[in-house]
């Protein structure tokens, strides 16, 4: 239990990878805060956390909108004193060709998944560099590294997460404040449960280790990277992606 008596923020933490991030925390000791849009799911995840012997809470919050946010801030602090990590995870996808992809898709895209990540990000530093400890996981994805063809939004807004973690690590290092991010390859959600089937063959032909991978593959890194083993580690990006990015 190596994250006893911390806590943690998931956002987008209701279902598919944040869900498994939220437990994996949990597991290791942390009480923790589901955050996210979808009010339903992120209680039921709390419930779930809290039968299985867990602190948590849930709280409604759209990552875009930063008085939201910051009432998601206070509401850790209120129930668990101060927060200890953050794991940036909200995110969506507006799949389309760049010749055909509307702005709303653009904008959409790249509000909730790289301006949320700001907006939480620098509504927890206030708590985290004060107490002169904390960290942050930002969830990327190999398409942030390599590009893909049908997602310059997806793309522009994961390399984005990487470039503000690289920004942030940096800012934050002097007061001991960690932040890495995650780059997951292809998993098994409902993100990629939208695709169809000869796309997920296609897809697992380019991976070395042969498969797609599961939520969990995704959580245990984020686990480690807020555990003390991860101590000397910051600015740091972890591909979980069965070897695609190498
Ligand atoms: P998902 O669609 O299953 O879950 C996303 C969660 O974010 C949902 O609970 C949703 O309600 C929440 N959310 C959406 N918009 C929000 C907003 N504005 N404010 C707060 N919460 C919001 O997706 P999945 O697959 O679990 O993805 C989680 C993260 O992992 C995303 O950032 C995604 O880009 C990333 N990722 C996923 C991969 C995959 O293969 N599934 C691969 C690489 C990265």
């Amino acid at each position: 239990m190596s994250l006893n008596g911390k806590s943690a923020i998931v956002t987008g933490g209701g279902q598919g990878i944040g869900l498994a991030i939220a437990r994996s925390l949990a597991a290791d000791g942390a009480s923790i805060v589901v955050a996210d849009v979808n009010e339903e799911t992120a209680q039921k995840a709390a419930d779930e956390l809290i039968a299985g012997g867990a602190k948590a809470i849930a709280v409604a919050v759209d990552v875009r909108n930063a008085e939201q946010v910051e009432a998601m801030v206070a509401k850790t602090i209120e129930a668990f004193g101060q927060v200890d990590i953050l794991v940036n995870n909200a995110g969506i996808t507006r799949d389309g060709l760049v010749m055909r992809m509307s702005e709303l898709d653009w904008d959409l895209v790249l509000d909730i998944n790289l301006k949320g990540s700001f907006l939480c990000t620098r509504a927890v530093a206030k708590s985290m560099l004060k107490a002169r400890s904390g960290c942050i996981v930002n969830i990327a994805s190999v398409i942030g590294l390599m590009g893909n063809a049908g997602q310059a939004n997806y793309a522009a807004s994961k390399a984005g997460i990487i470039g503000l973690t690289k920004a942030t690590a940096k800012e934050f290092a002097p007061r001991g404040v960690r932040v890495n991010a995650v780059a997951p390859g292809f998993i098994q959600t409902e993100m990629t449960a939208k695709l169809p089937e000869e796309a997920r063959e296609a897809l697992a032909k380019q991976i070395p280790l042969g498969t797609l991978g599961v939520p969990e593959d995704v959580a245990k890194a984020v686990a480690f990277l807020c555990s003390e083993g991860a101590a000397y580690t910051t600015g740091h990006v972890l591909n979980v992606d069965g070897g695609m990015v190498m």
